[in-house]
């Protein structure tokens, strides 16, 4: 469908590049880790039914927004919006979805950045370089910031490419390799000793646990973040999509898409950790509680490399290498943000935006990193448990209270004609209006 603003030129581009931005570290990192310190299966079975009864509906309502708009995510709120006031609560809801994304990257480059090095690392070792390889895994600041620059040049490079050359191209590239990295780790892990009792840990729900606050809390939070939501990003790609698509089943499928590799990446990290412990390496602190989520991934799990022996260098360079094409696909959507906005309201030509914004969130990134105790924990508080829950939630409230139903109704139409027949268009539009936002706000109110 590619117009002069660009598209995505099938439905499987949109399908890889929309779960490109959904399957990140968040999906292959947080995900299992997450699980294992929340009572492992009774933490999948909550976050199974949040994703896909408040996640689906709020990504639906984005898309949406975005396909309806046919604009970055100001613009298409700003074109349902019928009054003055209306057009500001739109500016206000798109703008805070935009910095939300450009505050996300800034602190997911740099742990991208990490990814790279730790790639790197067991490559040089294999050419017997090993104070090159001690540097890699050291953290100092000189190290973050070229691996920082590096991961933020990749992304500027894709995104200054457009969105079919660019963002559709090499995530259609990507996707099938991390799946294909991804399923050959799994098979050789599980063959190890020690598998099998972290899959036990991983399958068989804690049912006590199930409706604790603090895990039902995780639970929305990782599936939010999985999905790209409150961020501005689903409604830049519901744009480029063709009003000749079913909006319904892209979402549903995307949703699946995000659920099934976070579940197979439970596969690979919990087992893996298991085998590490039956080769002696701790994966539980003296209260017994699992060692937290960068203690696993970048101490237990290299340890575990290490034990293999010449093996576990190639082992480690694919598992580094699939946390590293996870985090792209999904920073480039980040980026993908602020530059339409800034290309679509000011003109701006896109191979300029993109470099220009990317040095921008380029250099917060290093104040954060000249700063790390004290910014790095609060960007990421600020832009993921306050910033993405307050944006979807108002783009609920747009899509219930704002857009006329009529109107939303021909939007989903297009592409899906019995659409009003279904089961979706009976539930999803009161949904959208009143359990999802009152949903969304209920848990984040506790988490104050
Ligand atoms: N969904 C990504 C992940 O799970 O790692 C993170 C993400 C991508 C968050 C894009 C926000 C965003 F705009």
């Amino acid at each position: 469908m590619a117009g002069s603003r660009g598209g995505f030129s099938s439905r499987l581009g949109f399908i890889m590049a929309a779960a490109g931005s959904a399957v990140g570290l968040g999906n292959i990192w947080g995900f299992p880790t997450q699980t294992a310190s929340n009572g492992g299966a009774a933490f999948v079975l909550m976050y199974l039914v949040l994703a896909f009864c408040l996640a689906y509906p709020a990504f639906m309502a984005e898309i949406l927004i975005g396909r309806y708009g046919q604009a970055n995510a100001v613009t298409a709120l700003q074109k349902m919006s019928k009054n003055i006031f209306q057009k500001r609560f739109a500016f206000v809801v798109g703008f805070g979805g935009v910095i939300c994304a450009g505050l996300i990257l800034s602190f997911y480059g740099i742990v991208a950045g990490w990814m790279i090095a730790h790639t790197a690392e067991p490559v040089a070792k294999l050419i017997g370089s090993d104070d090159a390889a001690n540097w890699l895994v050291a953290f100092s600041f000189e190290r973050n910031l070229i691996f920082t620059a590096l991961f933020v040049s990749l992304t500027i490079f894709i995104i200054s490419r457009g969105v079919e050359e660019g963002i559709e191209k090499w995530s259609k590239r990507l996707m099938p390799l991390m799946l294909t990295l991804l399923l050959i780790l799994i098979g050789y892990v599980l063959t190890l000793d020690g598998a099998s009792e972290g899959l036990e840990a991983y399958l068989n729900p804690d049912f006590s646990r199930i409706f604790e606050p603090d895990l039902v809390l995780s639970a929305l939070g990782q599936a939010f973040f999985s999905l790209s939501l409150g961020t501005s990003v689903m409604i830049i790609y519901g744009s480029y999509i063709s009003k000749s698509e079913n909006m319904v089943s892209l979402g549903a499928q995307v949703t699946l898409i995000d659920v099934s590799i976070a579940f197979l990446a439970g596969l690979l990290i919990i087992p893996a950790m298991y085998v590490a412990q039956a080769q002696g390496v701790e994966i539980f602190a003296a209260d017994g509680s699992l060692l937290s989520e960068d203690t696993l991934v970048f101490t237990v799990l290299p340890s575990l490399f290490e034990s293999m022996g010449g093996v576990g260098l190639f082992v480690a360079i694919g598992f580094f290498a699939l946390m590293t094409i996870a985090a792209l696909t999904s920073s480039i959507s980040m980026l993908e943000g602020p530059v339409s906005y800034a290309v679509e309201r000011h003109n701006m030509e896109r191979k300029k935006a993109s470099i220009f914004i990317g040095i921008g969130i380029f250099l917060f990134s290093v104040i954060i990193m000249s700063n790390f105790e004290s910014l790095f924990g609060l960007v990421i508080t600020l832009s993921t448990k306050y910033g993405q829950p307050i944006v979807a939630m108002l783009c609920c409230v747009f899509v219930g209270w704002i857009w006329q139903r009529n109107s939303l109704l021909e939007e989903i139409k297009s592409g899906n004609e019995s659409v009003e027949d279904g089961f979706f268009w009976k539930i999803w539009p009161v949904y959208t209006k009143v359990v999802c936002p009152t949903a969304i706000a209920m848990v984040f109110l506790h988490s104050l």
